[in-house]
């Protein structure tokens, strides 16, 4: 068969809704893009832990530690099942690692924001894990089927992520008049950042188009921010607090909220790498997987011992 015919009807499994698999014959470009975005996403998940992790100690009580724990360890697993459907587009996790270590590879910008009090662990719960539901859901019927499956499962542990940050706001919200603020002053510097989660207006993304025929994405940036704006303003009038934008209004011709317009010289500031917490963030990491290294090293020195012994 010549490229053409093999390309023609790779689009027609696609547009059949037939999943791709592994083995099947794909594009280059198919492959590439869906590494890229493949590791980006593990790449969050496991640099996403890092703001979370600094206040396992600092949580108010037991519970509320207990269950910060639980979710800071979903986040890891979600790393470990997204490098493992990139390796079956035969790239190798530590190739992919180094390319996080030495900055070439990109993570959610979300996360080089600072964490500054408690109410930050529920405002990334209910806003950052929230956002990241409507593009997870969204998701699970890409049509790579490893990608696929593995967001069917991690969707599902982002929900519970999402309400145990409602739930941290919600008591905040209840609770004396310093509470109040600081609940209030978290969702006012974690609205606008969620927002840029999405990535840049429809008309400024360049690799949408060809990601939507191929079906790797299946809603555009614009229409998943517009749900999340949607899901989350009724929430917010729960917690009793306002979303800091002057421009938030029911649109009843619409029938959906308008919004004002995000800073993208702060987006594209912050991708460069020029955000509050960039630097820290990447010198964490790094020194996470330094600190790891025994573990691995152990681990191989176990298999090898083991394949010894069946030998
Ligand atoms: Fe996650
Ligand atoms: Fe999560």
């Amino acid at each position: 068969m010549t490229i053409e015919e093999l390309e023609r009807k790779f689009q027609d499994r696609i547009d059949a809704e037939e999943k791709i698999e592994a083995k099947d014959w794909m594009p280059e470009e198919y492959r590439k893009t869906l590494i890229r975005q493949i590791s980006q996403h593990a790449h969050s998940e496991v640099v996403g832990m890092l703001p979370e992790g600094n206040w396992v100690t600092r949580a108010p009580n037991l519970k509320r530690k207990a269950i910060l724990l639980a979710k800071i360890q979903d986040e890891a697993g979600h790393g470990l099942y997204l490098y493992s459907a990139a390796e079956t587009l035969g790239v190798e996790r530590d190739s992919l690692i180094d390319d996080l270590h030495s900055g070439k590879a990109k993570y959610s910008s979300i996360f080089n924001y600072p964490a500054i009090s408690w109410a930050d662990m529920g405002a990334i719960g209910w806003l950052v894990d929230g956002a990241a539901i409507m593009n997870q859901v969204a998701l699970c019927r890409t049509s790579y089927g490893p990608y696929a499956r593995a967001m069917v499962r991690i969707c599902k542990e982002e929900s519970f992520h999402q309400r145990q940050g409602y739930d941290i706001l919600l008591s905040l919200s209840r609770g004396n008049a310093a509470q109040k603020r600081m609940c209030q002053d978290a969702i006012n510097r974690w609205w606008w950042p969620s927002l840029m989660m999405f990535g840049p207006n429809d008309a400024h993304s360049p690799h949408s188009a060809q990601s939507m025929k191929w079906k790797i994405k299946r809603v555009s940036n614009d229409e998943l921010r517009q749900r999340f704006v949607d899901m989350t303003v009724p929430q917010c009038e729960i917690l009793g607090m306002k979303l800091p934008d002057d421009k938030l209004k029911w649109n009843p011709e619409r029938g959906h909220y308008d919004f004002g317009e995000i800073d993208w010289s702060e987006f594209n500031n912050v991708l460069k790498g020029n955000g509050p917490c960039n630097k820290e963030r990447l010198a964490d990491r790094l020194n996470a997987h330094l600190d790891g290294a025994w573990v691995r090293e152990a681990a191989m020195a176990h298999s090898e011992k083991r394949a010894r012994r069946t030998a």
